[in-house]
C-alpha cells in the first residue's frame, strides 16, 4: 500500500488488509510505505488511528517509511492510491521487476473515481471518506486476491 507520507491514507488501508486476511485465514505479507520520507519512523497520523479505532482496528504497531527498491522483489502487488504515487511507483520500478503495479480503487470504483484523495491537509470528516473507500476497496483486493 503505497501513499505520499505513509501516515494518513496507506495506514488504513494497510491495516484493513492485513486484519481481513487474517480474520480469513488468508496468509499474506501486507506493508505500506509513502513515495516521500519526511515521516520516515513516525506513527500513523492520529485522524488515522482515531478513525481505524473507532471502526475496531489497532494500527499504532505502523511506522512510517519509505518505498525502498527491494520493495519490488518483496511484494507481488503494491497498489498506489492516487494516480501521483502511481506515476511515482511506477518510475521507480526496476526494469523487468515483476511486481504489479495498480490503482487501489480501481476494481472497486473503477470510472467513477480513480484517487483516494488526501486528507492530511482537512479535516476529520476527509478521514471518515478516506477509510469508507479503502473499507470497500480492501473488500475487493481480497476478493480478487482469493480468486486468483
Ligand atoms: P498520506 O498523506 O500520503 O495519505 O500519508 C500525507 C501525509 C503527509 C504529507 C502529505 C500527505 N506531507 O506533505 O507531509
Amino acid at each position: 500500500m503505497v501513499c505520499l507520507g505513509n501516515i494518513c491514507r496507506s495506514p488504513i488501508a494497510h491495516g484493513l488488509l492485513e486484519t481481513k486476511a487474517q480474520s480469513k485465514g488468508v496468509h499474506l505479507k501486507v506493508d505500506s510505505c509513502g513515495t516521500g520520507g519526511w515521516h520516515a519512523g513516525e506513527l500513523p497520523d492520529g485522524r488515522s488511528v482515531e478513525v481505524m479505532n473507532r471502526k475496531g482496528y489497532d494500527i499504532t504497531n505502523q511506522r512510517s517509511r519509505k518505498i525502498r527498491i527491494s520493495d519490488f522483489e518483496d511484494f507481488d502487488l503494491i497498489l498506489c492510491m492516487d494516480r501521483s504515487n502511481y506515476k511515482d511507483v511506477s518510475t521507480l520500478a526496476p526494469i523487468g521487476s515483476s511486481a504489479k503495479i495498480e490503482m487501489i480503487l480501481n476494481g472497486t470504483y473503477s470510472d467513477e473515481v480513480a484517487d483516494v484523495p488526501d486528507p492530511y491537509y482537512g479535516g476529520p470528516d476527509g478521514f471518515d471518506h478516506v477509510y469508507n473507500m479503502l473499507d470497500k476497496a480492501t473488500d475487493g483486493v481480497l476478493e480478487t486476491i482469493i480468486s486468483n
